[in-house]
């Protein structure tokens, strides 16, 4: 289904990423993949002691469990925050030739969240808002500008974010200031598919999917009882990773015309409450 084609999967930190699974069915497909972590780069400037050990211990997890599950792809560091990262990544890309058929944003971080717990709306700070508006959404925004600009993302390539439903209505796990960078996550997306559609031919959209905690955003953020309520909330339970990567393969595939569509792949969740 995916022959001859490359797909940039964002947001591996380990086995258990969503973006993972789907870069296996990638693979699986026929299709290539140039995958990126987040890791100390050259323009990273006075990072901390505590940040430059965590940012090298995410890199090393990231590239070993590309070997173990995927084998011998391309790997990069790319801190989506980092314009100067991301224009050097686009370019190292468009030296080595790589053409991308699409790519997955599958990136978020909130500090506001922390040990399952979320602080309040109104006592986020200015600084915690645009972080997390910054690494979460404005960074579609940016990789798709770079990667266009090099012309490395190629006419008719599929572009997909991952989302959840918080972006639309108040949920029952912590949620508050994430929610409103995924809902301008899907505005992105949505505007995107308008403007790179008719320039380019490249279709947009975003998946809202299932609670899940196998991964370390998910972990972090959510409790058993979180994943066991919208288990029984969802008319087929809780979606699984594998049925994401599943309608992200659909989304990839060339010649589609599906575009601007926020999706569902959350077993009916949307539907209840
Ligand atoms: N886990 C869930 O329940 C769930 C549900 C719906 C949507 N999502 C979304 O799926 C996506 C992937 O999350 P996951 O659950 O696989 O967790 P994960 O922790 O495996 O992935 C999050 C990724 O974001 C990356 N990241 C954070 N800051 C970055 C930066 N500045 N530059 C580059 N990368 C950065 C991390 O390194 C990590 O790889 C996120 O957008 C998340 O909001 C998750």
């Amino acid at each position: 289904m995916l022959k001859n084609q490359t797909y940039l999967i964002t947001g591996i930190a380990d086995k258990n990423s969503l973006a993972m699974y789907v870069a296996k069915e990638v693979i699986k497909n026929g299709g290539s993949v140039v995958c990126t972590g987040l890791g100390v780069s050259k323009f990273h400037h006075n990072l901390s002691e505590r940040a430059t050990s965590f940012l090298n211990k995410n890199f090393e997890d990231f590239k070993a469990s590309i070997t173990e599950e995927l084998g011998d792809y391309q790997t990069e560091i790319l801190d989506v925050t980092l314009e100067e990262n991301v224009e050097d990544f686009a370019k190292k890309l468009q030296a080595k030739g790589v053409r991308l058929n699409g790519f997955l944003h599958a990136i978020a971080m909130d500090k506001t969240i922390r040990d399952k717990k979320v602080k309040p709306l109104l006592d986020v700070s200015l600084s915690e808002f645009c972080d997390t508006m910054d690494v979460s959404a404005y960074s579609l925004i940016r990789l798709s500008h770079y990667l266009l600009r090099y012309n490395v993302l190629q006419p008719g390539a599929s572009i997909c974010s991952l989302s959840y439903i918080a972006a639309a209505k108040v949920t029952f796990h912590p949620y508050r200031n994430m929610s409103i960078a995924k809902a301008a996550l899907e505005r992105i997306t949505v505007e995107l598919a308008d403007e790179l559609g008719r320039k380019h031919n490249i279709r947009a959209n975003a998946i809202r999917f299932s609670t899940y905690m196998g991964s370390k955003a998910g972990n972090a953020t959510l409790t058993d009882a979180d994943v066991a309520k919208s288990e029984k909330m969802s008319p087929l339970g809780n979606a699984s990773p594998q049925d994401l990567a599943n309608e992200v393969i659909h989304l990839f595939r060339p010649n589609g015309r599906i575009t601007g569509e926020i999706r569902h792949v959350d077993g009916g969740y949307h539907i209840t409450g």
